[in-house]
Protein backbone atom coordinates (compact mmCIF):
# COMPACT_ATOMS: atom_id res chain seq x y z
CA UNK A 1 0.00 0.00 0.00
CA UNK A 2 0.90 3.62 -0.94
CA UNK A 3 1.42 6.25 1.54
CA UNK A 4 -0.96 9.24 1.25
CA UNK A 5 -2.70 11.88 3.49
CA UNK A 6 -5.72 12.11 1.17
CA UNK A 7 -8.80 9.41 2.47
CA UNK A 8 -11.62 10.13 0.90
CA UNK A 9 -11.97 11.11 -3.01
CA UNK A 10 -15.04 11.30 -5.23
CA UNK A 11 -15.66 10.58 -8.88
CA UNK A 12 -17.49 12.18 -11.29
CA UNK A 13 -18.32 12.05 -15.33
CA UNK A 14 -18.85 15.66 -16.95
CA UNK A 15 -20.59 16.45 -19.83
CA UNK A 16 -21.38 13.82 -22.96
CA UNK A 17 -20.61 10.14 -22.32
CA UNK A 18 -18.44 8.71 -24.86
CA UNK A 19 -16.62 5.00 -24.40
CA UNK A 20 -14.29 4.47 -22.24
CA UNK A 21 -16.00 6.44 -19.03
CA UNK A 22 -16.24 3.14 -17.14
CA UNK A 23 -13.21 1.94 -17.86
CA UNK A 24 -11.79 5.31 -16.44
CA UNK A 25 -13.89 4.45 -12.77
CA UNK A 26 -12.83 1.11 -12.55
CA UNK A 27 -9.53 2.27 -12.47
CA UNK A 28 -10.02 5.00 -10.01
CA UNK A 29 -12.16 3.03 -8.09
CA UNK A 30 -9.43 0.13 -8.10
CA UNK A 31 -6.24 2.51 -7.77
CA UNK A 32 -7.66 4.56 -5.14
CA UNK A 33 -8.55 1.47 -2.88
CA UNK A 34 -5.73 -1.47 -3.66
CA UNK A 35 -2.78 1.15 -4.16
CA UNK A 36 -3.77 3.95 -1.38
CA UNK A 37 -6.47 2.47 0.58
CA UNK A 38 -8.70 5.22 0.06
CA UNK A 39 -12.25 5.20 -0.10
CA UNK A 40 -13.83 6.37 -3.29
CA UNK A 41 -17.13 7.77 -4.11
CA UNK A 42 -19.73 7.97 -7.00
CA UNK A 43 -21.03 11.27 -7.42
CA UNK A 44 -24.04 10.96 -9.32
CA UNK A 45 -25.03 12.54 -13.08
CA UNK A 46 -21.58 14.84 -13.36
CA UNK A 47 -21.97 18.31 -11.59
CA UNK A 48 -25.29 17.98 -11.20
CA UNK A 49 -24.81 14.86 -8.22
CA UNK A 50 -22.10 17.50 -6.47
CA UNK A 51 -24.92 20.51 -6.99
CA UNK A 52 -27.94 18.24 -5.91
CA UNK A 53 -25.34 16.64 -3.06
CA UNK A 54 -26.39 12.53 -4.92
CA UNK A 55 -23.15 10.63 -4.13
CA UNK A 56 -22.57 7.26 -2.71
CA UNK A 57 -19.73 5.02 -1.93
CA UNK A 58 -17.81 2.82 -5.12
CA UNK A 59 -16.64 -0.72 -3.81
CA UNK A 60 -14.59 -2.80 -5.90
CA UNK A 61 -17.57 -5.08 -6.94
CA UNK A 62 -19.32 -2.32 -8.45
CA UNK A 63 -16.68 -2.11 -10.93
CA UNK A 64 -15.98 -5.28 -12.13
CA UNK A 65 -16.80 -6.26 -15.23
CA UNK A 66 -17.29 -2.39 -16.79
CA UNK A 67 -14.08 -1.91 -18.34
CA UNK A 68 -15.80 -2.84 -21.51
CA UNK A 69 -19.52 -1.64 -21.69
CA UNK A 70 -19.81 1.81 -22.91
CA UNK A 71 -21.90 4.75 -20.91
CA UNK A 72 -21.14 5.31 -17.43
CA UNK A 73 -22.35 3.94 -14.66
CA UNK A 74 -22.37 6.92 -12.56
CA UNK A 75 -24.44 9.28 -15.46
CA UNK A 76 -23.86 12.22 -16.99
CA UNK A 77 -25.65 15.29 -17.75
CA UNK A 78 -23.63 18.14 -19.55
CA UNK A 79 -26.24 21.11 -18.44
CA UNK A 80 -25.10 21.51 -14.65
CA UNK A 81 -22.13 23.98 -14.77
CA UNK A 82 -22.21 25.02 -10.82
CA UNK A 83 -20.96 28.33 -12.33
CA UNK A 84 -23.73 29.15 -14.29
CA UNK A 85 -26.80 26.32 -13.48
CA UNK A 86 -29.76 26.56 -15.06
CA UNK A 87 -33.07 27.02 -12.88
CA UNK A 88 -36.07 27.62 -13.92
CA UNK A 89 -37.59 30.86 -12.15
CA UNK A 90 -41.20 32.01 -13.24
CA UNK A 91 -41.67 30.82 -16.28
CA UNK A 92 -38.11 31.07 -17.70
CA UNK A 93 -34.52 29.76 -17.29
CA UNK A 94 -32.15 31.79 -15.47
CA UNK A 95 -28.48 31.26 -14.54
CA UNK A 96 -27.06 30.60 -10.99
CA UNK A 97 -23.86 30.49 -9.23
CA UNK A 98 -24.29 27.35 -7.05
CA UNK A 99 -20.66 26.88 -6.48
CA UNK A 100 -21.15 27.75 -2.60
CA UNK A 101 -23.98 24.70 -2.02
CA UNK A 102 -21.13 22.53 -4.41
CA UNK A 103 -17.98 23.49 -1.93
CA UNK A 104 -20.67 22.89 1.06
CA UNK A 105 -21.93 19.06 -0.28
CA UNK A 106 -17.94 18.15 -0.38
CA UNK A 107 -17.28 19.15 2.78
CA UNK A 108 -20.59 17.57 4.16
CA UNK A 109 -19.18 14.21 2.58
CA UNK A 110 -15.57 14.63 3.70
CA UNK A 111 -14.14 14.34 0.35
CA UNK A 112 -10.49 15.87 0.14
CA UNK A 113 -10.14 15.37 -3.60
CA UNK A 114 -11.81 15.10 -6.95
CA UNK A 115 -11.10 13.22 -10.07
CA UNK A 116 -13.60 15.02 -12.95
CA UNK A 117 -13.63 12.94 -16.05
CA UNK A 118 -14.77 15.16 -18.76
CA UNK A 119 -14.14 17.70 -22.07
CA UNK A 120 -13.72 21.02 -22.48
CA UNK A 121 -17.43 22.34 -20.71
CA UNK A 122 -16.15 20.26 -17.94
CA UNK A 123 -12.96 21.45 -17.41
CA UNK A 124 -13.83 24.75 -17.80
CA UNK A 125 -16.21 23.95 -14.83
CA UNK A 126 -12.99 21.93 -12.79
CA UNK A 127 -11.15 25.29 -13.25
CA UNK A 128 -13.63 27.51 -11.74
CA UNK A 129 -14.07 25.20 -8.59
CA UNK A 130 -10.32 24.94 -8.45
CA UNK A 131 -10.20 28.74 -7.96
CA UNK A 132 -12.52 28.62 -4.97
CA UNK A 133 -10.55 26.34 -2.90
CA UNK A 134 -11.48 22.64 -4.69
CA UNK A 135 -8.83 19.96 -5.32
CA UNK A 136 -8.90 18.59 -8.46
CA UNK A 137 -7.17 16.39 -10.81
CA UNK A 138 -8.88 16.13 -14.66
CA UNK A 139 -8.92 13.05 -17.13
CA UNK A 140 -9.88 14.52 -20.57
CA UNK A 141 -12.67 12.66 -22.27
CA UNK A 142 -14.35 13.15 -25.48
CA UNK A 143 -15.30 11.81 -28.81
CA UNK A 144 -14.64 15.20 -30.54
CA UNK A 145 -11.01 14.53 -29.79
CA UNK A 146 -10.76 18.59 -29.12
CA UNK A 147 -9.06 19.26 -25.82
CA UNK A 148 -5.84 20.81 -26.07
CA UNK A 149 -2.10 19.56 -24.49
CA UNK A 150 -3.10 15.90 -25.18
CA UNK A 151 -2.50 13.65 -28.50
CA UNK A 152 -5.98 12.02 -28.42
CA UNK A 153 -8.65 11.57 -25.77
CA UNK A 154 -10.27 8.67 -24.99
CA UNK A 155 -13.53 7.67 -26.72
CA UNK A 156 -12.64 9.06 -29.75
CA UNK A 157 -11.23 6.00 -31.17
CA UNK A 158 -14.03 3.87 -30.70
CA UNK A 159 -16.34 7.10 -31.84
CA UNK A 160 -13.68 6.72 -35.17
CA UNK A 161 -14.38 3.04 -35.49
CA UNK A 162 -17.98 3.38 -35.47
CA UNK A 163 -18.19 6.21 -38.19
CA UNK A 164 -15.74 4.46 -40.19
CA UNK A 165 -17.63 1.10 -39.94
CA UNK A 166 -21.02 3.32 -40.99
CA UNK A 167 -19.35 4.54 -43.97
CA UNK A 168 -17.69 1.47 -45.35
CA UNK A 169 -21.52 -0.36 -45.15
CA UNK A 170 -22.88 3.43 -46.49
CA UNK A 171 -19.95 2.55 -49.36
CA UNK A 172 -21.67 -0.32 -50.75
CA UNK A 173 -24.93 0.37 -50.82
CA UNK A 174 -24.24 4.08 -52.56
CA UNK A 175 -21.90 1.74 -55.02
CA UNK A 176 -25.43 -0.66 -56.02
CA UNK A 177 -27.26 2.26 -56.36
CA UNK A 178 -24.93 5.05 -57.98
CA UNK A 179 -26.05 7.75 -55.63
CA UNK A 180 -23.99 10.15 -53.71
CA UNK A 181 -24.14 9.60 -50.37
CA UNK A 182 -23.41 11.75 -47.53
CA UNK A 183 -22.77 10.88 -43.86
CA UNK A 184 -22.92 13.66 -41.26
CA UNK A 185 -20.39 12.52 -38.31
CA UNK A 186 -20.46 14.84 -34.92
CA UNK A 187 -17.16 16.52 -33.70
CA UNK A 188 -18.47 20.20 -32.65
CA UNK A 189 -16.48 22.25 -33.99
CA UNK A 190 -13.52 20.19 -34.58
CA UNK A 191 -13.13 17.98 -37.78
CA UNK A 192 -11.23 15.33 -36.06
CA UNK A 193 -13.47 12.22 -36.61
CA UNK A 194 -14.68 13.20 -39.72
CA UNK A 195 -11.12 13.63 -40.76
CA UNK A 196 -9.93 10.25 -39.22
CA UNK A 197 -13.35 7.81 -40.33
CA UNK A 198 -12.97 9.83 -43.81
CA UNK A 199 -9.58 8.85 -44.94
CA UNK A 200 -10.13 5.06 -42.61
CA UNK A 201 -13.26 4.52 -45.63
CA UNK A 202 -11.97 6.44 -48.26
CA UNK A 203 -14.46 8.81 -48.39
CA UNK A 204 -13.91 10.67 -51.56
CA UNK A 205 -14.92 14.06 -50.33
CA UNK A 206 -14.37 14.77 -46.57
CA UNK A 207 -15.81 18.33 -45.09
CA UNK A 208 -15.00 19.53 -41.69
CA UNK A 209 -15.16 22.97 -39.85
CA UNK A 210 -11.63 23.90 -40.37
CA UNK A 211 -12.03 23.98 -44.18
CA UNK A 212 -15.02 25.92 -45.18
CA UNK A 213 -16.30 24.01 -48.65
CA UNK A 214 -17.48 25.40 -51.91
CA UNK A 215 -20.29 23.87 -53.17
CA UNK A 216 -19.12 23.71 -56.73
CA UNK A 217 -16.03 22.10 -55.49
CA UNK A 218 -18.25 19.12 -54.15
CA UNK A 219 -19.81 18.91 -57.49
CA UNK A 220 -17.33 19.05 -59.33
CA UNK A 221 -15.71 16.34 -57.50
CA UNK A 222 -18.80 13.99 -58.15
CA UNK A 223 -19.34 15.10 -61.87
CA UNK A 224 -15.78 14.04 -62.33
CA UNK A 225 -16.03 10.55 -60.42
CA UNK A 226 -19.47 10.12 -62.55
CA UNK A 227 -17.22 10.42 -65.93
CA UNK A 228 -14.75 8.64 -65.19
CA UNK A 229 -16.70 5.10 -64.38
CA UNK A 230 -17.44 5.57 -60.91
CA UNK A 231 -21.08 6.19 -60.47
CA UNK A 232 -20.86 7.62 -56.68
CA UNK A 233 -19.41 9.18 -54.07
CA UNK A 234 -18.84 8.99 -50.79
CA UNK A 235 -19.04 12.01 -48.19
CA UNK A 236 -18.16 12.52 -44.81
CA UNK A 237 -19.27 15.80 -43.28
CA UNK A 238 -18.40 16.93 -39.68
CA UNK A 239 -21.27 18.25 -38.59
CA UNK A 240 -19.44 22.30 -38.35
CA UNK A 241 -18.66 21.84 -41.76
CA UNK A 242 -19.89 25.06 -43.77
CA UNK A 243 -19.76 26.58 -46.46
CA UNK A 244 -16.89 29.26 -47.01
CA UNK A 245 -18.34 32.81 -45.91
CA UNK A 246 -21.29 31.04 -43.87
CA UNK A 247 -22.25 29.90 -40.59
CA UNK A 248 -22.45 26.17 -38.83
CA UNK A 249 -25.65 24.84 -39.64
CA UNK A 250 -27.35 25.09 -36.14
CA UNK A 251 -29.86 22.07 -35.18
CA UNK A 252 -31.06 23.54 -32.38
CA UNK A 253 -30.45 25.96 -29.08
CA UNK A 254 -30.50 24.25 -25.43
CA UNK A 255 -30.83 27.08 -23.39
CA UNK A 256 -30.30 24.89 -20.19
CA UNK A 257 -26.74 24.16 -21.22
CA UNK A 258 -23.92 26.21 -20.80
CA UNK A 259 -23.22 25.18 -23.86
CA UNK A 260 -26.51 25.96 -26.16
CA UNK A 261 -25.78 25.14 -29.86
CA UNK A 262 -26.47 21.39 -30.87
CA UNK A 263 -25.39 21.56 -34.70
CA UNK A 264 -26.55 19.42 -37.43
CA UNK A 265 -28.13 19.80 -40.67
CA UNK A 266 -25.01 20.01 -43.19
CA UNK A 267 -25.47 16.41 -44.42
CA UNK A 268 -28.77 16.63 -45.50
CA UNK A 269 -27.20 20.46 -46.98
CA UNK A 270 -24.82 19.20 -48.92
CA UNK A 271 -27.10 15.80 -50.24
CA UNK A 272 -29.91 18.37 -51.93
CA UNK A 273 -27.31 21.00 -53.07
CA UNK A 274 -25.69 18.20 -55.37
CA UNK A 275 -28.97 16.89 -56.48
CA UNK A 276 -30.26 20.30 -57.32
CA UNK A 277 -27.30 21.44 -58.74
CA UNK A 278 -26.63 18.54 -60.92
CA UNK A 279 -29.40 16.28 -60.78
CA UNK A 280 -27.09 13.07 -59.18
CA UNK A 281 -29.28 10.84 -57.10
CA UNK A 282 -28.36 11.71 -53.31
CA UNK A 283 -29.18 10.52 -49.29
CA UNK A 284 -27.91 11.86 -46.21
CA UNK A 285 -27.75 10.02 -43.07
CA UNK A 286 -26.75 11.43 -39.73
CA UNK A 287 -24.93 9.21 -37.25
CA UNK A 288 -25.48 11.09 -34.01
CA UNK A 289 -25.27 9.81 -30.87
CA UNK A 290 -24.71 6.03 -31.89
CA UNK A 291 -20.95 7.28 -32.38
CA UNK A 292 -21.15 8.08 -28.33
CA UNK A 293 -21.98 4.14 -27.35
CA UNK A 294 -20.91 0.93 -27.40
CA UNK A 295 -18.00 -1.09 -26.41
CA UNK A 296 -14.61 0.75 -26.08
CA UNK A 297 -11.67 -0.13 -28.30
CA UNK A 298 -8.69 -1.71 -26.75
CA UNK A 299 -7.19 1.61 -27.64
CA UNK A 300 -9.61 3.39 -25.41
CA UNK A 301 -9.67 1.35 -22.58
CA UNK A 302 -5.94 1.15 -22.08
CA UNK A 303 -5.35 4.79 -22.80
CA UNK A 304 -8.91 5.07 -20.32
CA UNK A 305 -7.05 2.31 -17.65
CA UNK A 306 -3.42 4.73 -17.61
CA UNK A 307 -4.68 8.05 -17.42
CA UNK A 308 -7.02 6.88 -14.64
CA UNK A 309 -4.42 5.72 -12.67
CA UNK A 310 -2.41 8.41 -12.88
CA UNK A 311 -4.59 10.85 -12.00
CA UNK A 312 -4.86 9.03 -8.34
CA UNK A 313 -1.75 9.27 -7.99
CA UNK A 314 -1.83 13.08 -8.94
CA UNK A 315 -4.47 13.18 -6.29
CA UNK A 316 -2.59 10.84 -3.63
CA UNK A 317 0.13 12.93 -3.90
CA UNK A 318 -1.56 16.32 -3.43
CA UNK A 319 -0.94 17.28 -6.94
CA UNK A 320 -4.42 19.03 -7.52
CA UNK A 321 -4.88 21.29 -10.19
CA UNK A 322 -3.58 18.80 -12.94
CA UNK A 323 -4.96 17.57 -16.28
CA UNK A 324 -3.91 13.97 -16.91
CA UNK A 325 -2.92 13.88 -20.68
CA UNK A 326 -1.30 11.57 -23.31
CA UNK A 327 1.60 13.50 -25.27
CA UNK A 328 4.01 11.95 -27.63
CA UNK A 329 3.25 8.11 -26.32
CA UNK A 330 4.11 9.25 -22.39
CA UNK A 331 1.17 10.08 -19.91
CA UNK A 332 2.06 13.11 -18.12
CA UNK A 333 -0.16 16.04 -16.92
CA UNK A 334 -0.48 19.71 -17.22
CA UNK A 335 -2.01 22.41 -15.05
CA UNK A 336 -6.34 22.62 -16.20
CA UNK A 337 -6.26 26.75 -16.28
CA UNK A 338 -3.85 25.99 -19.68
CA UNK A 339 -6.83 24.07 -21.48
CA UNK A 340 -9.99 25.67 -20.10
CA UNK A 341 -11.93 27.15 -22.38
CA UNK A 342 -9.77 26.33 -25.23
CA UNK A 343 -10.38 23.80 -27.70
CA UNK A 344 -8.13 21.94 -30.13
CA UNK A 345 -9.15 22.30 -33.82
CA UNK A 346 -7.27 20.69 -36.92
CA UNK A 347 -3.94 22.29 -38.05
CA UNK A 348 -3.86 23.19 -41.66
CA UNK A 349 -0.53 21.59 -41.97
CA UNK A 350 -2.04 18.25 -40.26
CA UNK A 351 0.11 15.66 -42.20
CA UNK A 352 -3.00 13.65 -42.55
CA UNK A 353 -4.89 16.50 -44.56
CA UNK A 354 -1.74 16.07 -47.09
CA UNK A 355 -1.75 12.41 -47.35
CA UNK A 356 -6.00 12.67 -47.92
CA UNK A 357 -5.02 15.38 -50.44
CA UNK A 358 -2.39 13.07 -51.84
CA UNK A 359 -4.55 10.03 -52.48
CA UNK A 360 -7.25 11.82 -54.30
CA UNK A 361 -9.92 13.11 -51.47
CA UNK A 362 -11.59 16.20 -51.73
CA UNK A 363 -12.09 18.96 -48.91
CA UNK A 364 -14.62 20.72 -51.11
CA UNK A 365 -12.39 24.00 -51.05
CA UNK A 366 -10.34 23.08 -54.73
CA UNK A 367 -10.93 22.36 -57.92
CA UNK A 368 -10.64 18.54 -59.31
O1 LIG B 1 -18.98 16.66 -27.49
C1 LIG B 1 -19.52 15.42 -27.81
C2 LIG B 1 -20.73 15.56 -28.68
O2 LIG B 1 -21.20 14.27 -29.01
C3 LIG B 1 -20.51 16.37 -29.95
O3 LIG B 1 -19.82 15.67 -30.95
C4 LIG B 1 -21.94 16.75 -30.30
O4 LIG B 1 -21.97 17.93 -31.05
C5 LIG B 1 -22.56 16.97 -28.95
O5 LIG B 1 -21.78 16.26 -28.01
C6 LIG B 1 -24.00 16.52 -28.85
O6 LIG B 1 -24.49 16.87 -27.59
P1 LIG B 1 -25.86 16.31 -26.99
O7 LIG B 1 -25.57 14.95 -26.42
O8 LIG B 1 -26.23 17.29 -25.95
O9 LIG B 1 -26.84 16.21 -28.11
Amino acid sequence: MQKTNVTRIGVLTGGGDCPGLNAVIRAVVKTGIFEYGMEVVGIEDGYLGLIQDRMHALEPQEVSNILTVGGTILGACNKANPAEYAVREAGRWVKRDVTEEVIEHCRGRGLEALIVIGGDGTMAGAHHLIRHGLNIVGVPKTIDNDLPETDVTFGHDTAVATATEALDKVHTTASSHHRVMVVEVMGRYAGWLALRAGVASGADVILIPEIPFRMEAVIDKCLHRSRHGKRFTLIAAGEGAHPVGEEMIVDHVDETSPDPIRLGGVGRYVAEEVEKRCGLESRSIVLGHVQRGGTPTPFDRVLATVLAHHAVELAAAGRFGELVVFKEGKVSSVPIERIAGKIKTVPLDEPLLRAARAVGTSFGDEPV
